[in-house]
C-alpha cells in the first residue's frame, strides 16, 4: 500500500521534521501540577472542567465554568461572538493556562494541560481558522497528524532509524484509511491550498482523526460552508464518533447543525455557562433565547449560498 505512493519527496520530510519537534519536546515535559484522580468506575467523564476561570487583562474570557462530557458524547458549545468558546477549547488543549480551576482528562487532573503531550493524552483538535500546510498534499497534511502522535524524535526521523521508518509507514497507511473514510481519495495528491474551502475544512478533520483521538475538539468546523457542505460534514462527525467511539466537543454557530448533531449543548455568554442540557431543553430556555438564539452573529453577512445562522437561530427560537 505504501509502495503505491511512490518515492517520498522533500515535502514529506518537512512534515516529519516539523511534527517531530513537538514529539521530541514531549520527552522533556514536566508532569508538574498533574494529579491522578481517584477512579470512579463507570462514572468518570472523558473530560471535565472544574471551575475554570481565565482573564486577559481586564477581560474575563471564562468565569467559573464547569463542564462534564461523557465518553462518546457529542457536546456542542454555543454562544455569541466573544462568549469564550474558543478560549474553552484552548484551555482544554493547553494553549491557555487557566487562572483558576482544573481540567480532568481520563484519570488525570491538570492545572494546565501539557499541550506538548496532547496527542499522547488522546486529544486532537481543529482550529477556527484553518491551520494546514497549503503547499503540501492532502495526504501529507493528514499524515502530519499521525506523526505528531509518534514517539521517535527528530534525530530518528532524519537518520531514518527503524522506529522512525515504522512510524512513517504507519502514518501513511492510516492516513490513506482516513482519507478514504472522509471521501477525500479523489484529491489526496492535490496541494491543500488549491482545494475549495469546504474540502480544506474536511482535510483538517482528517488530520485530527488520523491520530485516533479519544477526544476531538472542533472549533467551528463548518463555518463558512454551504448548507450541503455542512450536511456532509455533520455526517462525517457522526460517522467518526460511531467508528472510533470518539468524544466530540463541537463549537458551532449554526443552530440547525447543533440541534441535529449534539447529545447535549452547553451555552456560554460573557464567559459564563448559562445553560447545559439536551438540545430541546436548551432551545426552549429563555436565558439562551435572550443571550443568543434571538441575536445575530458575525458570520451573518455571508452570501446566498451560505447558510444564514441568524435565520437558523430564529427558526430554532
Ligand atoms: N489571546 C487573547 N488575548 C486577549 N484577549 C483574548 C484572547 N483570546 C480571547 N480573548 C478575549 O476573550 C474573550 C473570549 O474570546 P473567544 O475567542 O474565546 O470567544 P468565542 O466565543 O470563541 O468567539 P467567536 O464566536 O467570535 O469565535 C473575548 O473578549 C476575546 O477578545
Ligand atoms: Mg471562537
Amino acid at each position: 500500500m505504501i509502495e503505491a505512493l511512490g518515492p517520498l519527496g522533500m515535502q514529506w520530510e518537512m512534515v516529519v521534521a516539523g511534527a517531530a519537534f513537538g514529539v521530541a519536546a514531549d520527552d522533556f515535559a514536566s508532569p508538574a501540577a498533574e494529579v491522578p484522580t481517584a477512579a470512579a468506575p463507570g462514572g468518570e467523564p472523558a473530560l471535565a472542567l472544574d471551575g475554570i476561570s481565565l482573564a486577559f487583562g481586564g477581560v474575563a474570557a471564562l468565569t467559573g465554568v464547569d463542564l462534564a462530557v461523557q465518553p462518546g458524547e457529542i457536546r456542542a458549545v454555543i454562544g455569541p461572538n466573544g462568549a469564550g468558546k474558543s478560549s474553552l477549547i484552548n484551555v482544554i488543549s493547553g494553549i491557555y493556562r487557566p487562572d483558576r480551576g482544573r481540567v480532568r482528562l481520563g484519570g488525570r487532573s491538570f492545572a494546565a494541560v501539557p499541550t506538548e503531550r496532547l496527542a499522547r493524552l488522546g486529544i486532537a483538535r481543529t482550529f477556527q481558522n484553518l491551520a494546514l500546510f497549503p503547499g503540501l498534499s492532502v495526504r501529507d497534511n493528514v499524515a502530519a497528524g499521525r506523526v505528531a502522535a509518534g514517539r521517535s524524535g527528530v534525530v530518528g526521523q532524519v537518520l531514518g532509524l527503524p522506529r522512525a521508518r515504522r512510524e512513517r509507514a504507519d502514518a501513511l497507511e492510516r492516513s490513506l484509511g482516513v482519507i478514504e473514510f472522509l471521501h477525500l481519495d479523489g484529491v489526496r495528491g492535490r496541494p491543500v491550498g488549491t482545494l475549495p474551502y469546504g474540502l480544506q475544512k474536511r482535510v483538517e478533520l482528517a488530520r485530527a482523526l488520523v491520530a485516533e483521538p479519544r477526544i476531538l475538539l472542533l472549533d467551528e468546523p463548518m463555518a463558512g460552508m454551504t448548507a450541503t457542505e455542512k450536511r456532509e460534514m455533520s455526517g462525517f462527525v457522526r460517522a467518526a464518533r460511531e467508528r472510533f467511539g470518539t468524544t466530540v466537543i463541537l463549537i458551532e454557530h449554526d443552530i440547525g447543525v447543533v440541534m441535529g448533531l449534539s447529545d447535549r449543548v452547553a451555552v456560554l455568554d460573557h464567559g459564563r455557562k448559562i445553560a447545559d442540557g439536551t438540545p430541546d431543553a436548551v432551545r426552549a430556555d429563555p436565558a439562551v433565547i435572550d443571550a443568543y438564539l434571538g441575536v445575530a452573529h458575525q458570520d451573518d453577512e455571508e452570501g446566498d449560498t451560505r447558510d444564514d445562522a441568524r435565520n437558523d437561530a430564529g427558526r430554532a427560537a
